[in-house]
């Protein structure tokens, strides 16, 4: 309800939780690093004043520094109007107590359970009870979080992607305590920060991060069977499948530490389901220290000098990879769809916006026909007699009634 013309936006959230967001609300911003200052970036940018704090003070300085040569390369871009006045909305807290009056704290710490509980429940012991909490985290459970609060009423997941000034998406995830009133409202507050907010249920990877496991997960496997080397599993994947990035480059992007933890997590939380299953290959590599492009060695070498492995350009090869992996993630993506853990539309915005795949996975399930991608899967099934290969029964049931998704 809008009582002023100074009153940008006010939500009313809930007759029992009773909070509000407005332009004029002050955003809190847990954890300095690369989402946390990034968090910071956009809210500053939609026209909040941001609180910004991190328990390391080089961190925060870090963090600081970076954030005014942003701006001030923003500003010659002729992006934003003033560098001066948005680093002037920020103030830099080396204590919980700076959030003593944010409306909207988003986390953005280490992503360990125990961590994010401690520090939910000291921040509540700062804020006012109207103010709602948000955590960033990608794999850990919401309603878990929620539960080491006094109001857990008052906390939802609001993932953001890295980078998150560049990247749309941002998945609104409700824990199963959250007040439901908070959710439309956050949706909207995400498409006043130009972002695009997909609902998703409380679910370990939540969709992003569930749905696009085989394309690591699958890739790895193929690799560590000798079916094709690195370099060609990644040469399938751009070339005859269409993704930006190939798995291997794209892991050694994300980092070995961050993809790696993403995935055990993942199949911890989904009680060892097969279908998630870690690599050792990869595991090795982290605990050899291996991260990738920031550490100078993941699956590829990037020591200067050191030439690239060049990629077996085999078509026949290469349409094997490329639909064995994009059968794995279209059927990731329509058990989503039948578990209930996002709708088809933000299932396919998930993944066009949130990790760039060339098209959404219903769609691509669609020109391909459900039976072709069945037959892949089953395929995999009777070879393999593996779990891992089972097919979500929704898509049975498409490929039987030959129906479409979108
Ligand atoms: P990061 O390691 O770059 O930054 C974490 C920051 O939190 C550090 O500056 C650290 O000093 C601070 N911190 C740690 N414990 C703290 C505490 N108890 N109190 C206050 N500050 C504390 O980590 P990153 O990558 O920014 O990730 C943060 C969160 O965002 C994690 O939950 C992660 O799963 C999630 N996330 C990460 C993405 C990524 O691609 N890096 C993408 C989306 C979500």
């Amino acid at each position: 309800m809008c009582h002023t013309s100074k009153v940008w936006h006010i939500y009313h959230l809930s007759e029992k939780v009773n909070m509000t967001i407005t332009k004029e609300t002050i955003v809190g911003v847990i954890g300095s690093g690369a989402m946390g200052a990034g968090i910071a970036q956009v809210a500053a940018t939609a026209g909040h004043s941001v609180v910004l704090y991190d328990n390391n003070a080089t961190a925060l300085d870090k963090a600081k520094n970076n954030l005014s040569s942003t701006f001030a390369k923003l500003e010659e871009k002729g992006k934003i109007k003033s560098a001066q006045e948005l680093m002037g909305s920020f103030s830099f807290s080396g204590s919980l107590d700076g959030f003593a009056n944010c409306g909207l704290v988003i986390e953005a710490i280490v992503e360990r359970l125990d961590v994010k509980k401690a520090v939910f429940a000291d921040v509540e012991k700062v804020v006012s009870d109207t103010c709602i909490l948000a955590s960033n985290t990608s794999s850990l459970s919401i309603t878990s979080i929620a539960a080491a609060c006094k109001i857990p009423s008052r906390v939802m997941g609001l993932h953001f992607f890295n980078p998150a000034p560049l990247m749309a998406l941002v998945e609104v995830i409700p824990a199963i305590q959250t007040d439901a009133t908070l959710i439309p409202a956050a949706k909207q507050l995400m498409l006043d920060w130009a972002k695009t907010p997909v609902i998703a249920k409380d679910t370990p990877g939540f969709i992003v991060n569930r749905v696009a496991r085989p394309f690591y997960g699958e890739a790895i496997r193929i690799y560590e069977e000798g079916f094709a080397d690195i370099a060609t599993i990644d040469w399938a994947m751009t070339e005859i499948g269409g993704f930006k990035m190939g798995p291997f480059t794209l892991t050694d992007y994300i980092g070995h530490d961050v993809n790696y933890v993403v995935t055990e997590t993942v199949f911890q939380s989904f009680f060892y389901d097969p279908r998630y299953k870690p690599s050792f290959s990869q595991k090795r590599l982290l605990e050899a220290g291996w991260l990738g492009r920031k550490t100078g060695k993941g699956f590829y070498d990037y020591t200067q000098g050191v030439a690239m492995p060049e990629p077996t350009k085999d078509t026949e090869k290469g349409n094997i990879i490329a639909e064995r992996i994009v059968a794995m993630l279209i059927n990731e993506a329509v058990d989503a769809l039948h578990l209930g853990v996002a709708s088809a539309a933000d299932l396919e915005t998930a993944m066009t916006k949130g990790v760039n795949y060339p098209k959404g996975l219903l769609r691509w399930c669609d020109e391909w026909g459900a039976a072709k991608c069945l037959s892949v899967l089953d395929k995999l099934y009777d070879e393999y007699h593996e779990d891992r290969y089972r097919a979500s029964v929704l898509l049975r049931k498409q490929a039987m009634g030959n129906k479409k998704f979108v």
